[in-house]
């Protein structure tokens, strides 16, 4: 126990057992921690309360687990309350003691990382965790995640990144839920459950942010960082909801995005942090800026200068500064100009107290950094199995004219591609302290998955990107020798991600031209996709022989797609985001609006491209399985009923195939008519259910009032009077309706 003076003294003059978050945030002035947190309060300088505030960066990512000077000495001056990109339980635990012990308050340190989709082992991006539609799945990934990086040294995480995107262009669609408000909340809930678990008292979760808030997925132009600019009404109904789960499920902090919206960036926007965060939403925990963006309000142009920029987010609500220092640098001057009021600097303090006290740093500063729980946590087998398992149920299935599963007993198989025997990429962006060399390459995957006996022929054929089809020739001869062959193509870990935008969105360098080739030797071709967004794909959509959608799956990524072509594991996976035949069609998505002149083959005059179809290459919500279902048409338990009733819609689903299967069961409604115009259909349930070949089973789901309700012309979150269309299916493009009206 390290000798905290004057912080113990004041502590344990309080007493105060532990409370569960959940019941804690919202308690009153009776909170033992809330008092802990005034007694620490009372002792603090303004400059220590702003140094409280502080969130620096160390230099881990060109130094390592070096302390550069200046961080030991911000640490010991309590210039900073706040570290990130430090990790391990050795770095960590040598920082957290020079706060500890070698500053005046002895006040321990929060570690944060992004550990979005792993710490060390690593899972599928989150898009492609979104496409398993399985939420266990996805919680089991994030407690992982928690599990290592709390091994690690960390305490606090920078995700689930939560943004709502309809456009492929922007190269943070991997880490989001893709483009519905309804699936994003489901995966919003799961991850923060995963990261944080029930209770903070537990050393293998980390606090979970939400991020980032908010509408950062809908740039204009898709180009990141850019213009946010949208109606209250979009806003609320499709960018809003998987934040507000997020937060509803417990998330403890909250990060503001680089965005502007609706003229006002986030990090200043006091109608984000203060109306809604903390006014309907009741969040208890702290906000914290996006990477310097607080100095970047100045680019913004709504500040003249950095001390503006600081008085404009601390007052805004925003309480914790990532490496702009804006705070560290001026706010002092500001409480002394009476710009900002002391009282809101110790608003924001106690907000970071308390999460302190809420982590049980006070009590054990060194609570993450044991080096014997990193050894034995770090990337075990458990953890490997849980993400080929994760990694399984993320594959969607494209296409398939009679390719998968191959078998196991096959003569000879030609791997091709320049992501066939890669690791690096597996990881994708964003990959925490993830290392390809821990990745199981495709390669590896498959030849572990047929044994020695099986003839495996391996060519690279070409480069990711690049003009080069020198390797076109080996490829072929070793395809022709094949009795099937397997093509892994797709883009480099660092095409997808942050600030890498495209204007266009296809298969990079001579990866598509290889397909075809391969595809004109008349072999089987099963081409394995890695990519972090959809990609414009339009010859191998129409016409690879199979085609498998595997995004960056992480660590066991070989083995998972090896699973799944050899069918040990039936491919279970649906779109969470639309595939577009064009970048030409961007935004586009299932849930559009049916406008004053719909699509109408026969007439000129209705809302289409004359040079391609409205239609997407892929749906969202689409994905095949090795076997067929069949959907009874759904049947309602009341197809008139009164406001304030349920509904409850049942439909049958049979396996008519010869193997077992998941299948992903969507519910879809649409408001006929209504005070505002209202999309064709949104998503409002879905059932991710196994079933054995032949086996039939019925699936319900119950509507409340609230299913119905959305923004009305007043924008009140009610539901209106009037028949609507309940549909069913297994993709948003393949579904039976059935027709319910509500009367008052
Ligand atoms: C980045 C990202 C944010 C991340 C932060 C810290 O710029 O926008 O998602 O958490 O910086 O790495």
């Amino acid at each position: 126990m390290i000798i905290l003076l004057p912080v113990l003294l004041g502590i344990f003059l309080l007493g105060g057992a532990f409370i569960p978050a959940h019941e804690k945030a919202r308690s009153g002035p009776e909170d033992p921690i809330a008092r802990k947190v005034d007694s620490v309060l009372a002792l603090m300088t303004l400059e220590e309360k702003i140094g409280q505030m502080t969130l620096y960066t160390t230099d881990w990512g060109s130094t390592g687990p070096t302390i550069r000077p200046g961080y030991a000495d911000d640490i010991r001056a309590g210039n900073c309350g706040a570290l990130f990109n430090s990790h391990t339980a050795a770095f960590t635990r040598e920082l957290q003691r020079i706060a500890v012990e070698e500053s005046r308050l002895k006040i321990p340190l929060l570690f944060g990382f992004d550990v979005v989709h792993g710490y060390k082992t690593m899972f599928p991006i989150p898009l492609g965790q979104a496409a398993s539609w399985d939420m266990e799945a996805i919680e089991r990934a994030a407690e992982v995640a928690a599990a290592e990086a709390a091994a690690a040294g960390l305490n606090w995480t920078f995700a689930p990144m939560l943004d709502v995107t309809r456009d492929p262009r922007w190269g943070r669609v991997m880490e989001g839920p893709g483009e519905d408000p309804f699936l994003g909340a489901a995966a919003a809930r799961a991850q923060v459950k995963g990261f944080q678990g029930d209770s903070f008292d537990n050393a293998d979760r980390v606090l979970a942010c939400v991020k980032h808030f908010a509408a950062y997925g809908a740039p204009i132009g898709g180009r990141d960082y850019n213009t946010v600019d949208m109606s209250e009404r979009t806003f609320r109904e499709v960018y809003l909801p998987p934040y507000r789960a997020g937060v509803e499920a417990g998330a403890w902090t909250v990060m503001a995005s680089f965005n502007d919206i609706d003229g006002v960036p986030a990090t200043g926007n006091s109608w984000l942090m203060g109306d809604i965060l903390r006014g309907e939403w009741n969040f208890p925990g702290f906000v914290v800026t996006d990477y310097t963006g607080i100095n970047e309000m100045v680019s913004h142009g709504v500040v003249a200068n950095e001390k503006e920029a600081g008085e404009l987010a601390v007052l805004a609500g925003v309480e914790m500064d990532m490496q702009s220092a804006a705070y560290q640098n001026h706010l002092k001057q500001s409480v002394r100009e009476g710009k900002v009021p002391e009282a809101r600097i110790d608003e924001a303090v106690r907000h970071i107290l308390y999460t302190k006290f809420l982590l049980g740093l006070f009590d054990d500063p060194y609570k993450f950094c044991n080096k014997e729980r990193e050894q034995r946590v770090l990337l075990s087998q458990e953890h490997q199995d849980a993400s080929r398992d994760v990694a399984r149920r993320s594959i969607v299935l494209l296409r398939n004219e009679g390719v998968l599963p191959l078998s196991k007993e096959i003569k000879t198989l030609a791997v091709i591609g320049p992501l066939a025997d890669d690791k690096d990429n597996l990881i994708g962006a964003w990959s925490g302290a993830g290392e390809g060399r821990h990745c199981v390459s495709l390669l590896t995957g498959i030849r572990s998955k047929l044994g020695k006996e099986a003839n495996i022929l391996y060519a690279k054929g070409c480069e990711i990107e690049g003009d080069d089809q020198s390797g076109f020739a080996e490829a072929l001869a070793a395809a022709r020798k094949a009795d099937a062959v397997i093509l892994a193509i797709g883009e480099h870990k660092d095409m997808s991600g942050e600030a890498t935008s495209k204007a266009m969105i296809r298969i990079p360098g001579q990866q598509e031209e290889l397909a075809r080739q391969l595809a004109a030797t008349g072999k089987p071709v099963a081409v394995v996709l890695m990519n972090g967004r959809p990609l414009v794909m339009p010859w191998l959509a129409e016409n690879a022989p199979a085609l498998l959608e595997c995004w960056w799956l992480g660590t066991q990524a070989g083995n998972a797609i090896a699973d799944v072509l050899f069918g040990d594991y039936n491919p279970s996976g649906k779109l969470p985001i639309t595939f577009p035949r064009h970048e030409g069609q961007i935004p586009i998505y299932y849930s559009y609006k049916n406008t004053g002149r719909p699509f109408n083959p026969d007439s000129k005059w209705t809302t289409k491209y004359i040079d391609i179809p409205n239609t997407p290459q892929f749906p969202f919500g689409y994905g095949l399985s090795y076997t067929t279902f069949r959907y009874s048409a759904p049947k309602v338990d009341r197809a008139v009923f009164r406001r304030g009733q349920e509904v409850k819609i049942t439909v049958t689903v049979e396996n008519a195939g010869r193997l077992a299967g998941e299948e992903v069961v969507q519910l879809y409604l649409r408001d006929l008519v209504a005070s505002t115009t209202r999309p064709v259909k949104e998503l409002k349930g879905f059932q991710k259910i196994m079933l054995k070949p032949g086996e039939r089973r019925e699936v319900q789901f119950t509507l409340t009032e609230n299913d119905f309700a959305f923004y009305t012309r007043t924008m009140q979150w009610a539901a209106e009077t009037g028949s609507f269309d309940l549909m069913v299916g297994g993709s948003s493009d393949e579904v039976q309706t059935v027709r319910v009206t509500m009367i008052e």
